[in-house]
């Protein structure tokens, strides 16, 4: 018999990236076919984002477009996955009537048995939340690459009062360290040169004795020659161990996603972030006086209940002080079940789409600014291939996670570190010249792949 094939479409974070590859990890084991390609799928698998209600009204767009495929080929098998499943659980299958399967963050081991019923006719919903599963023991599926996500902890404790993931993700659990050592050995052996570890608060990590610190020193000592990210840290667990970790290891990079959400302490507190504006940058000094060179991007929130115009000034404020590479700026988009939901949604969407306005002008002046200091400077890079623009230019990454572009030469490819000298920069894109190659990525690491 020919196999089903399942597509998969991921919406929302990084999380939802690497969930994605464990839910083809398990359809895969079970004998379903991956296939890129919606025309071809039996079944189509959509992991969502409740975050905003953009993203919310994204994916409804998207279920209006996968209904008129239905029609035509009603035997198609769709599901919805993610956060908008737990969120919005039987809602879907009774509004959505294309929906079969509404199947949550901690169920995507029950979801061959949903598709095997959904086959037979029959709608199926998967919600619990679970306190311990971590999918340890399920190897995600993924193809060959330079880069991997490996989620090393689900859900979240911190409950900021803006906020769905706790409701969505559920309670913060942690992988073992030595199941998350052994997946980044195996990515290594297949060639893979970079690996993010993720978590909605990826430093709150905590495997028995190992905290974050503990768990970052591993990942790094696997293979050096493998980049390790983290991403996202909350300023609460951003400890000093953590910090002379980073410092201390060649091949984690120094780059912090650390987000301040907002620059004034009366809002703080009332999302429940749980620092102080001058904690926050106390931290950041600290850091950036333990791990010479450090990059900070960020999140910001413009809008939440009650700002008024001078809490707006103290967030454009702590931009100008940190001077982040970069950040993802949003407008405050209440969430039903939230804290923040039974405050009163005063600031209009004009002043909001106003005030977030003048945050992203001001974050493109400072990355044009910090991207300006790194002239004449020269930057390691990992090139990842052909530029966008153009296949006579090839572009990689620096440490802090920039893009740079350079000319094509013959001996540098795909995989290989090499050292460039930047001669030109934008707010978005370093432009550099080659200076050597540092690290050939070789063939017969390729071919060692499992
Ligand atoms: N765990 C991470 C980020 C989670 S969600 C952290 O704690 O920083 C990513 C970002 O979406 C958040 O940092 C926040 O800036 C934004 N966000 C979350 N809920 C939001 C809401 N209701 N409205 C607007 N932005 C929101
Ligand atoms: Fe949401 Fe706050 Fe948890 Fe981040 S720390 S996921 S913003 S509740
Ligand atoms: Fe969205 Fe869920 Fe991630 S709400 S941002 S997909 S944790």
């Amino acid at each position: 018999m020919q196999k089903s094939k399942v597509y998969i479409e991921t919406y929302g974070c990084q999380m939802n990236l690497a969930d994605s590859e464990v839910v083809m990890g398990i359809l895969n084991s079970q004998g379903y076919a991956i296939t890129q390609e919606v025309k071809d799928a039996d079944v189509i698998l959509l992991n969502t984002c409740s975050i905003r209600d953009n993203a919310e009204q994204r994916i409804y767009g998207r279920l209006g477009n996968l209904k008129a495929l239905k029609d035509k080929k009603p035997q198609i098998v769709l599901g919805i996955l993610g956060c908008m499943a737990e969120r919005l659980r039987k809602d879907l299958i009774e509004e959505k009537k294309v929906v079969d399967l509404v199947v949550g963050p901690d169920e995507y081991r029950r979801l061959p048995e949903f598709i095997d019923a959904a086959f037979g006719g029959e709608k199926g919903i998967g919600v619990k939340l679970s306190r311990s599963e971590t999918y340890d023991d399920i190897l995600p599926f993924r193809e060959d690459g330079l880069h991997a996500w490996i989620s090393v902890m689900r859900g979240c404790d911190k409950f900021c009062t803006f906020c769905v993931v706790p409701f969505t993700r559920g309670r913060e659990r942690s992988r073992s360290l030595e199941s998350i050592v052994n997946e980044v050995k195996m990515l290594g052996a297949r060639g893979f040169r970079e690996v993010t570890l993720l978590g909605q608060n990826v430093n709150s990590y905590l495997d028995e004795q190992n905290d974050f610190a503990d768990l970052l020193a591993a990942v790094a000592g696997v293979n050096k020659k493998m980049r390790v990210r983290f991403s996202t840290s909350h300023p609460q667990d951003l400890s000093n161990k953590l910090l002379y970790t980073i410092a201390k290891n060649e091949n984690l990079c120094n780059h912090i996603h650390l987000p301040v959400q907002s620059g004034s302490n009366r809002i703080l507190e009332l999302m429940n972030r749980t620092y102080s504006i001058e904690h926050y940058l106390t931290l950041i000094d600290k850091a950036r006086k333990i791990i010479p060179g450090v990059s900070f991007s960020t999140d910001i929130i413009s809008g939440f209940p009650t700002e008024t115009y001078e809490d707006h000034l103290a967030t454009l404020d702590v931009m100008q002080k940190v001077k982040y590479d970069g950040a993802y700026m949003f407008k405050y988009s209440p969430r039903e079940g939230t804290k923040a939901f039974k405050m009163e949604d005063d600031v209009t969407e004009e002043t909001k789409s106003k005030r977030l306005q003048e945050i992203i002008a001001l974050q493109q002046q400072i990355s044009f600014d910090v991207n300006q200091r790194l002239l004449e400077k020269k930057e390691i890079i990992l090139v990842e291939g052909a530029s966008k623009k153009s296949d006579d230019f090839l572009s990689g990454r620096t440490d802090s996670n920039k893009v740079v572009i350079f000319p094509r030469q013959a001996n540098i490819g795909e995989g290989d570190y090499i050292e460039v000298l930047i001669d030109r920069a934008t707010s978005a894109t370093l432009f550099g010249s080659v200076v050597s190659v540092i690290d050939k990525k070789e063939l017969s690491e390729i071919r060692l792949a499992v």
